[in-house]
């Protein structure tokens, strides 16, 4: 039996434990900020990727901490070990997936909201109106309406999954909630294109609508949907006696950027009865340029859409939005009143409605903040010019592509994503995916810069998605430069070694 007097006589905590401790700590902290503010000024000069050591794999190999450490030294060990093998995507010359590069006052915002700490799901306290005040901001940004509900996530996976929970739950009688999926007179269906995200499937394996119930639907030449290949399977799936449900429009494509014709899939959805979704990770926040603002009104019709905040806002790690016009819907699909949490007239207890009941989780950080903060310190129009730098710099980075001879587009280039190759006349279809695959490796290992990649009918691309507000025009100068060199080297190597096929060194 445990003695609570014997233990009670030294009782502890995980605070400093000393005035003198309590010092130590806040110099400890200064110096982090120091030593994040010396990286993030100075980022443009480091390497944009360092390959990981052994050392520093083995080092974080180590059995379970038993005693205390100094935190200085813990620390230093995050010095040595941790800060000198980043990802890379503060850099100025990342450009790989979708990753947005953070800001200073967006980490400085995540530190406010570690140290207030709040569980932000439930209660009257001022991070659940901060996070009121922000979503209304995004349903501005998004010219949703006011009474339209919203949800910050993780990102745009999770705010996707939690779309089509809502449009499944939402479905004709609404039955799928409470019966599940066995209570429908039919398979439900979603229908996308193939150049959706990988979420749009994941999230309809989670839901219990299957894989198979994803209607991956064609492309056009510009990698859109192809509208009369939608009709037609949802006629087709009508007759055959399924439930479509949902539409999920792509506001840029994870591969090149295409956007949908939303003013039609919007149409055929209200036509068939069906909810649209638009997945807008990157590309819904085009609709601040004025150059897309017209293409992408639609954006505020939709019944839902899904867009990041850490990717083209550049807030750090990690925050996403979900809106969804009706907010009895949205609501409909998560609210449960537990006992423990049912809502008080004043108190603690009191204040706004439980967040949980618009998702899943039920602890959430307090990702709000940044938000707030960033929106304020810099604005929506600062917002708007960097996004549309951003497709500026990838217009520039096309046309770099298109008048050097050695490299290929290999894709149309409508917002922020440039897929090229570097070509050789002499080389297979297997070979130059080869080579370009090593270029693209070497980009990386020499610390150049980090596109990522994605194959194209076959063809391996090296794929430059910009959402970073550091980078500038001559870093894309830089890229082409390299990816020449390096393309050039890897040929010159090859052809003295006589090789008829890449043989990669
Ligand atoms: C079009 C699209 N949808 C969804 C996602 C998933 O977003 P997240 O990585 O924030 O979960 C991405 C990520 O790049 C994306 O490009």
């Amino acid at each position: 039996m445990l003695n609570f007097q014997e233990l009670l006589a030294n009782e502890e905590t995980l605070d400093p434990a000393t005035p003198n401790d309590w010092d130590s700590m806040r110099r400890l902290g200064h110096e982090m900020v120091e030593t994040m503010f010396d990286l993030l000024q100075n980022i443009r000069s480091e390497p944009v990727w360092t390959k990981p050591t052994d050392t520093m794999k083995q080092f974080l190999q180590t059995p379970l901490p038993v005693e205390p450490q100094n935190p200085y030294a813990v620390f230093n060990d995050f010095c040595d070990h941790i800060l000198p093998f980043p990802k890379g995507n503060i850099h100025p010359r990342f450009w790989g997936w979708v990753q947005g590069t953070g800001t200073p006052l967006g980490m400085l915002a995540d530190m406010l909201a570690s140290g207030m700490n709040p569980n932000n799901t439930i209660g009257d306290h001022s991070a659940m109106y901060v996070e009121q005040q922000v979503l209304s901001w995004c349903k501005e940004m998004m010219g949703f309406p006011a009474e339209a509900s919203g949800i910050l996530v993780s990102g745009g996976s999770m705010a996707n999954i939690t779309a089509i929970i809502v449009a499944r739950n939402a479905f004709g009688e609404k039955l799928a909630r409470q019966q599940g999926l066995k209570a429908l007179s039919g398979q439900l269906l979603m229908y996308t294109s193939v150049e959706a995200h990988m979420c749009i499937q994941k999230a309809a394996e989670i839901c219990g609508l299957g894989a198979d119930a994803v209607r991956k639907v064609p492309v056009n030449a510009d990698y859109r949907i192809n509208l009369d290949a939608l009709k037609q399977m949802l006629t087709d799936d009508r007759a055959a006696g399924h439930l479509p449900f949902c539409i999920v429009a792509n506001v840029g494509t994870v591969n090149t950027g295409a956007i949908d014709p939303l003013d039609e899939l919007l149409a055929i959805a209200r036509a068939e009865g069906i909810w649209l979704h638009a997945d807008g990770a990157f590309g819904a926040l085009a609709k601040l340029v004025p150059e897309y603002s017209e293409q992408l009104r639609a954006l505020e019709d939709v019944d839902s859409v899904a867009f990041d905040l850490h990717k083209w806002m550049s807030m750090n790690y990690e925050v996403g939005c979900l809106l969804i016009r009706n907010a009895e819907a949205h609501r409909s699909a998560f609210a449960v009143m537990p006992n423990y949490l049912l809502a008080h007239e004043r108190g603690l207890a009191a204040g706004p409605e439980s967040i949980t009941n618009y998702g899943m989780e039920l602890s959430r950080g307090f990702k709000a903040l940044k938000v707030w903060m960033s929106l304020k310190e810099h604005g929506i129009e600062k917002y708007r010019r960097i996004i549309r730098q951003n497709i500026a710099q990838a217009l520039y980075l096309e046309d770099l592509i298109l008048t050097t001879p050695e490299l290929e587009l290999l894709a149309p280039v409508p917002m922020n994503i440039v897929c090229y190759r570097f070509c050789s006349d002499h080389l297979n279809l297997e070979a130059v995916n080869t080579l370009n695959k090593e270029i693209l490796m070497r980009l990386h290992e020499e610390g150049i810069a980090t596109p990522s990649y994605t194959l194209l009918e076959g063809r391996y691309a090296i794929r430059m998605a910009n959402v970073n507000h550091r980078s500038v025009k001559e870093d894309f100068d830089v890229l082409v430069r390299e990816t020449v060199r390096i393309g050039k080297e890897i040929l010159a190597v090859a052809s003295t070694k006589g090789a008829t096929v890449m043989p990669m060194v």
